[in-house]
């Protein structure tokens, strides 16, 4: 296992688009990487480009210390896993699996144990003798993860594994990556659009926009403390919710005033200028909501109610704002609320945020202390 570094990472293609703009990312031995970000950001052609697969247009990338930047992708110590698992549909699972050392010339006996040993740690050894038509999604996806194993490679990329695999299954695989990643201690790459795999399996998260990194860290800073509103929107369903809103200082202290909606309290010794605040955020479920009017909080109604099971979504309209607003009209609140409760259309609610759990961000967009 090794250290993984990309320095400059760029690609353009020949139709002009760059699909990845610049990009340093340090991946550390044995660390779990998990890159998200919206369609089209780049994922896939920077992992590609990792391989070896894609030309860069510009940058350097180091593996444990040495520039593979010229080396060719079979000797570069990096195995790739597809969403397509792309198996050999002549070979049995056993074939497919030590087919590469069979390529590098490798000896029948260091075949076999090497095979042997991927598939004792994926539960395989009862499948080794069929063809992968004979094998049920999941089974397909670790045949092709212990392929990538047997190669013993010095890092693992992982281009949205789990994707065609239904709920459950996911869900069972998603627990065997993470096994898979302790046991064998693998610097990995991984990407997905899953943001449960995204929380649960990254040691940390990169997030992705438009060919750049937007911020790189655990899961527990990228959620909690966001840089800007790109990674505060693109991380937690539903998504934050994002109003326009005024800094001002009451006798009582510093508070934010949402335009007809009315005010919420910030944290007395707020450490950013109240003129330099231009939206909020809040996350569904920080919002307090208490049925009825009153002085505090932000007014609003009840609009649409969607009952979970383990929670309820209550989408509320803003009062003194309209439609013509967009976004900013309604919002979301994630709330424990009984099933049974009756949440009618219209009923009016009042929504409070503990001041610990406000988000402001500026007029760019970037996060401001709070
Ligand atoms: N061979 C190519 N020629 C030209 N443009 C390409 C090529 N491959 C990808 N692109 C473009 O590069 C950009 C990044 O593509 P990439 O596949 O890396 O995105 P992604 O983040 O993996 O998206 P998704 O989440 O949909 O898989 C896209 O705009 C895509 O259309
Ligand atoms: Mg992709």
């Amino acid at each position: 296992m090794a250290q993984l570094k990309l320095q400059g990472l760029r690609r353009t293609y020949a139709n002009g688009v760059t699909a990845v703009d610049g990009i340093d990312l340090t991946v550390n031995e044995g660390e779990f990487m998990v890159l998200v970000g919206p369609s089209g950001c780049g994922k896939s052609t920077t992992l590609r480009m990792i391989a070896g697969l894609e030309d860069m247009s510009a940058g350097r990338m180091l593996i444990g210390g040495v520039d593979v930047t010229d080396v060719p992708p079979a000797e570069r110590g990096v195995a790739m896993v597809f969403q397509s698992y792309a198996l050999y549909p002549h070979m049995t699972v056993a074939e497919n699996m030590g087919f590469a050392l069979k390529i590098a010339g490798r000896s029948k006996r260091d075949i076999a144990a090497a095979v042997r040993r991927a598939a004792e740690s994926l539960q395989l050894e009862p499948l080794l003798d069929r063809k992968p038509r004979a094998l049920s999604g999941g089974q397909r996806q670790r045949v092709a993860i212990g392929r990538a194993i047997v190669r013993e490679p010095k890092v693992f990329l992982f281009d949205e594994p789990l994707s065609n695999l239904d709920a459950s299954l996911r869900t069972q695989m998603r627990l065997e990556m993470a096994r898979l990643h302790e046991r064998l201690g693998a610097t990995i790459v991984y990407v997905t659009h899953d943001q449960v795999e995204a929380m649960t399996l990254g040691d940390r998260i990169a997030v992705f926009n438009a060919g750049r990194i937007e911020q790189v860290g655990t899961p527990q800073e990228v959620y909690g403390r966001p840089v800007n509103r790109f990674v505060a929107g693109f991380l937690g369903s539903p998504q934050m919710n994002f109003l326009p809103a005024v800094g001002e200082l009451d006798p009582a202290g510093p508070i934010l005033r949402v335009p007809g909606a009315g005010r919420l309290a910030l944290p007395i010794a707020c450490a950013t200028p109240l003129a330099s605040v231009h939206a909020l955020g809040v996350r569904p479920e920080h919002w307090l909501m208490t049925p009825g009017e009153g002085a505090d909080g932000l007014h609003a109604s009840v609009e649409r109610v969607e009952w979970l099971g383990d929670v309820t979504l209550v989408h509320c309209r803003l009062s003194g704002r309209d439609a013509a607003n967009g976004d900013a009209g309604t919002i979301s609140v994630k709330t424990v609320w009984p099933g049974s409760d009756a949440l009618p259309r219209g009923m009016p609610v009042r929504l409070q945020v503990r001041p610990r759990d406000l988000m402001l961000f500026d007029a760019q967009g970037r996060a401001l202390a709070a």
